[in-house]
């Protein structure tokens, strides 16, 4: 049996993990508390670690896994930005799932928009007090409007297509645009100033940290709506809330929140909420949070933990060679050929 400490369990976890670890012969030890330094003993005697986004997979952190014996970091995400890749590499392989289902959390951003666009957050709360008043509820319609697209890998395209089946004018920007794709490409600054709407699809590296900030939100239209289902740090949240005041930025739609790592996924009503900025945003009219959950549809929850079970397995019976390795020795993981066999190292 392969035994691995799953850091950050949730209830919604465990069902799909112990069906495809019984089937393959991995067990998971349960945690409910997040990685990092203080709990990285409680990988002791695990040949791997089960992480989520949230968990501290840092080089101290890594160092004594190492130490511990600990051979795999198996994120069952598709981002790892929580990952320090260079500290990984030669001691602990590092696997991910690149996609379990783009559709959730395309339609989750679609979702967002509209929630906030039709005003049905305010209606959903209105009708159950009895109060069928419209007075406050003025949508506008998608149709027709420019929506700018960041990032058209496997999400942001099938978001691409949703919003044109809105008949929805699709302008993009990405750092490696897709040939072919039919996709109009724009610079970002163009993309800013155009768009009524934009969403972020990108991953959170150096570059696109806080690309969202006072000066992209200087250049956009006002009024523009602002969605992010993808990492909270490409979002400078001062800057967001300065725009919403400023009535510049009409509404915001965020999955993601750049400090949610200690209070997401977690139930703190009843508690006195210690982020001003959250507290904040939420109470604006106009922002829509919800707690990092674009992922969570059924389909996707399965495809995680079956992707997840069959890395661990590559990854430690076998050769070791996994397609969904993270490879860092090439230095570009975006357009790394895994030269060496797919391994790392
Ligand atoms: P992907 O890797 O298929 O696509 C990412 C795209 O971003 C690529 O086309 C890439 O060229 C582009 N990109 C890279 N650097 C860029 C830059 N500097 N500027 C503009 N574009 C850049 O990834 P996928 O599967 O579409 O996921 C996108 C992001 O969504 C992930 O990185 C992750 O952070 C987030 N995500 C959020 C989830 C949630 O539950 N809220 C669940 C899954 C992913």
């Amino acid at each position: 049996m392969i035994q691995i400490a799953f850091y950050d369990a949730k209830a919604y976890d465990k069902p799909s993990f112990e069906k495809y670890g019984a089937e393959q012969g991995v067990c998971f030890r349960f945690l409910e508390t997040k990685l990092n330094e203080d709990t990285v003993e409680l990988a002791r005697d695990c040949q791997g670690v089960c992480v989520f986004v949230n968990d501290t997979v840092s080089a101290p952190v890594i160092e004594r896994l190492y130490e511990l014996g600990v051979r795999l970091i198996a994120l069952r995400s598709a981002g790892y930005n929580n990952v320090d890749l260079s500290a990984a590499f030669g001691k602990i392989h590092v696997v991910h799932v690149p996609a379990y289902s783009p559709y959730a959390v395309a339609e989750h951003a679609m979702a967002l928009l509209l929630t906030s666009v039709r005003r049905i957050h305010k209606a959903y709360n209105r009708t159950r007090e009895f109060n069928f008043s419209l007075s406050g509820l003025t949508g506008f319609d998608l149709h027709g409007k420019t929506v700018g697209v960041i990032g058209t890998g496997k999400i942001g395209r099938i978001f691409v297509d949703i919003c044109r089946g809105f008949g929805m004018k699709v302008l993009a920007y990405d750092a490696f645009p897709a040939k072919d794709s039919g996709i109009e490409y724009v610079s970002l600054e163009e993309l800013f100033e155009s768009s009524h709407i934009i969403s972020l699809h990108c991953p959170l590296t150096e570059d696109t940290r806080h690309m969202i900030n006072a000066a992209a939100i200087e250049k956009m239209r006002k009024g523009v709506v602002i969605i992010n289902t993808s990492r909270g740090a490409l979002v400078d949240t001062e800057a967001l809330l300065k725009g919403i005041k400023a009535r510049k930025v009409g509404a915001a739609c965020l999955d993601v929140y750049e400090e949610e790592g200690d209070i997401f996924f977690e139930d703190r009503s009843g508690h006195i909420l210690n982020d001003e900025q959250l507290a904040r945003l939420i109470s604006m009219p106009n922002v829509i949070v919800t707690s990092h959950q674009a992922f969570l549809t059924e389909e996707a929850l399965n495809n995680i933990a079956q992707t997840t079970v069959n890395n661990i397995v590559t990854c430690l019976n076998g050769d070791g060679v996994c397609q969904n390795e993270l490879c860092y020795h090439c230095g570009n993981i975006q357009s790394c050929k895994k030269e060496r066999k797919e391994k790392c190292f």
